[in-house]
């Protein structure tokens, strides 16, 4: 496959859409353009190219897409299912590789897929099998790497430490697969750099495996005065919850967060990746020692 140099970026500015337009641009390899919502108040670098698009319209974005080798979708979870519209409009301009707004739990596992929060990602990806399937030059690639370490615990996800009381699952010893924004960006840049290697397939990637009961053990090992008192929790019970309050109309972020603690760290969803693909990627990985740093910002 021939190589790839022109990206399109979408959602460049986001939480995850940052750190992996820093590290392509930081590659050197890529011409990257930004595609952005009309309405957008983000702010890019002045040396990028930013295009403002619709995302409702073919035209708009085929037009946006057109000499784009690749484009790498960082949306976020709002403008999920309008994938389906920017893979129509990336066929249609010729763009050889996408990447779909994925960054996360690995949902080729069917627990994991049947989860509501992964609603859109499935059908995202049902759109962009079946169009390969039946037969288009464009390729896709997934990139997988659980939950991010750094944003996981900076917002409190992995590990509730701003009122110093975490929901620690099933008693906290569930081994998961963790990757920082810098790391993913790694691995985009890693993905477009082997276009052949990563075709039509997931690629996984993570930094560390981990406890949350060890995460907290970290955080104490930089700040030892910080008082923790933990709150046990049951995935079983709070997927149980989730489903009434889901049957009972509820179906906002807030409950959507409730899921993703079920992929995280419920059994059987697979957050400890198996193997991974971090060397084909260039993707080094992380130690404790990188963990203990990210602790010291928040709590020293
Ligand atoms: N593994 C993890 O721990 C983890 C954590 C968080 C997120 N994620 C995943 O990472 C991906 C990106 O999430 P994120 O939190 O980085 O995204 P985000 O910051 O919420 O949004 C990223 C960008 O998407 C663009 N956008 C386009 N249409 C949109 C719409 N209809 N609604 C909202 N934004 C829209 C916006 O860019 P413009 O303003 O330039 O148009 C926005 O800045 C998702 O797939 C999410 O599931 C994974």
């Amino acid at each position: 496959m021939a190589a790839i140099k022109n990206v399109a970026v979408i959602g460049g500015s986001g939480a995850i859409g940052k750190p992996v337009l820093d590290a392509l641009v930081s590659s050197g390899k890529f011409k990257i353009t930004i595609l952005s919502r009309s309405s957008s108040k983000s702010r890019f670098p002045a040396s990028i190219t930013v295009l403002p698009v619709d995302y409702n319209s073919i035209e708009s974005l085929t037009a946006a897409l057109k000499d784009q080798d690749a484009v790498v979708s960082t949306i976020g979870m709002e403008g999920i299912l309008g994938q389906t519209l920017i893979f129509d409009a990336a066929i249609a301009a010729g763009v050889k590789r996408f990447l779909p707004s994925e960054f996360g739990s690995d949902i080729s596992n069917s627990k994991t897929a049947a989860l509501p929060v992964y609603e859109h990602k499935v059908a995202v990806r049902k759109h962009i099998e079946e169009k390969v399937k039946n037969g288009t030059d464009i390729t896709y690639t997934y990139v997988i790497n659980g939950t991010f370490l750094d944003w996981g615990i900076e917002v409190g996800f992995l590990v509730n430490w701003k009122e110093g009381k975490p929901r620690v699952f099933n008693g906290g010893d569930r081994p998961i697969s963790i990757t920082t924004l810098g790391s993913v960006g790694l691995a985009v840049v890693g993905v477009l750099s082997e276009p052949e290697e990563t075709k039509n397939r997931s690629v996984f990637v993570h930094d560390i495996v981990i406890t949350q009961n060890r995460l907290i053990e970290l955080a104490k090992s930089v700040q030892p005065t910080k008082k923790w008192d933990p709150v046990d929790d049951d995935v079983v019970e709070v997927e149980k919850i989730a489903n009434k309050k889901l049957a009972n109309g509820q179906a906002d972020m807030e409950l959507m967060y409730e899921y993703l603690y079920v992929a995280v760290f419920g059994e059987g969803y697979g957050a400890k990746m198996e193997n991974v693909d971090n060397k084909l990627l260039g993707v080094p990985g992380k130690t404790e020692a990188n963990i203990k740093a990210i602790w010291k910002k928040l709590l020293v």
